[in-house]
């Protein structure tokens, strides 16, 4: 792909302005549950203090509704100073002109511009708040692959006005995803979870092409299973996207991908008890909350011949304790092939595993939900045409 990265030109002694995806989940404490996307930024960050540039970073943090303080990037700040071992300063009202000899005055400190969409410019593209933006620095560094997707104007907006270049985190998740796209070790399994399929219906014809195994679990089986006449009860499904489930099932067949949906379900009754069922014992009043002992051990089996494995969404309401069991069969099966090149993704996916042991058995972590999901559908994101040269 053609973008200049900040490894194909010299970028010293400028003020650098770099778009980072700190939209990291937070406690009820403020602490940060998960910084994957914190700690992928580093190498980026570091080579450019190497070189004696000033940085501004700048990110979204969840969808504040009227400037909601509560979602505040202050508590990344501090998390990014330990981290780095550099003192960084949250600049909350940078967007004033008053605050700007502020920015003169921290020749060394790191600067964290308070969350992007307290400005409603942000998210409309605004070509005036994209302009102070792109005022602060001489260049523009994009290393947010996870917002990539969005026309955002720290997306799209300040590459029209600043040199750009991608930072080391987008170009290795430009890269890696890529590869295993176009020169996936054969067989590739693909695992697909979460709740709905009408967002990853280009997705799932797309892992079709290039997969010989696509396992399905989450809310999103449920969807196929009840295109296929099963009962699903009260579970999470789409009704609606019936006859395209139905299609995708024609087009696994035609492609002969092996497509496995679970043959046995853990629901909750009406009485609020757990049980194990097959799929002919489901019954309307229950809700489907997770793949089955068998499906486990099925699913398990085809993860462990794999040589490519593609994992985004979990295998089923993990939210709760007691349908966990799934997901932590897929990931113990992806963690234990150590033959295989994985690629896992998906905020959720991402969040459900990132305190167990092995991760960094996992090949590649895509910082990535959205953005992940697109960028398999189309080969590209604006965010990245955007700084094309
Ligand atoms: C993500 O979490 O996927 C990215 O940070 C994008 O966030 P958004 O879905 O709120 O735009």
């Amino acid at each position: 792909m053609d973008i200049k990265s900040i490894d194909d030109v010299e970028i010293k002694n400028s003020t650098v302005l770099v778009r980072v995806d700190y939209n990291v989940t937070l406690g009820k404490d403020k602490k940060i549950i998960d910084d994957l996307r914190i700690r992928q930024t580093l190498p980026t960050l570091k080579v450019l203090l190497k070189h004696k540039n000033k940085l501004i970073l700048c990110s979204h943090l969840g969808d504040p509704k009227d400037h909601d303080r509560t979602l505040t990037l202050l508590p990344v700040a501090n998390y990014l100073s330990k981290l780095i071992n550099h003192p960084v300063i949250l600049v909350n009202d940078w967007n004033n002109k008053k605050s700007r000899p502020l920015f003169d005055r921290q020749n060394s400190a790191i600067i964290l511009l308070d969350n992007l969409r307290f400005w409603p410019g942000e998210m409309a593209n605004d070509e005036d708040f994209a302009r102070s933006l792109a005022e602060l620095a001489d260049i523009f560094v994009q290393d947010a692959f996870g917002v990539c997707h969005r026309p955002h104007a720290s997306v799209i907006g300040i590459p029209k006005l600043l040199p750009s270049y991608a930072g080391l985190l987008l170009k290795s998740e430009i890269e890696t995803i890529s590869n295993i796209l176009e020169h996936p070790k054969k067989p590739t399994i693909s695992i697909l979870g979460g709740a709905k399929i009408s967002t990853k219906i280009k997705m799932l014809y797309k892992l079709i092409d290039r997969s010989q195994v696509l396992l399905l679990g989450g809310g999103m089986a449920n969807t196929f299973l009840h295109a296929q006449g099963h009962e699903v009860g009260n579970s999470l499904f789409e009704k609606q996207e019936g006859e395209e489930a139905r299609l995708i099932l024609n087009h696994a067949k035609n492609k002969q991908v092996d497509l496995i949906l679970p043959i046995d379900v853990i629901v909750k009754t009406k009485q609020n008890r757990i049980m194990t069922k097959l799929l002919s014992e489901v019954k309307k009043e229950m809700i489907i909350g997770d793949i089955g002992p068998a499906t486990r051990e099925l699913f398990a089996s085809r993860i462990s011949r794999g040589k490519t494995i593609i994992w985004n969404g979990p295998m089923g309401m993990v939210e709760k304790s007691v349908f966990q069991a799934g997901n932590n069969a897929v990931y113990s099966a992806i963690v234990g092939d150590r033959q295989a090149f994985s690629l896992v993704g998906g905020g959720d996916t991402i969040a459900s595993i990132a305190s167990k042991k092995n991760v960094d058995r996992i090949s590649h972590l895509s910082t990535g939900g959205g953005a992940m999901i697109e960028f398999i559908e189309g080969g590209t994101l604006p965010g990245i045409e955007a700084i094309k040269g």
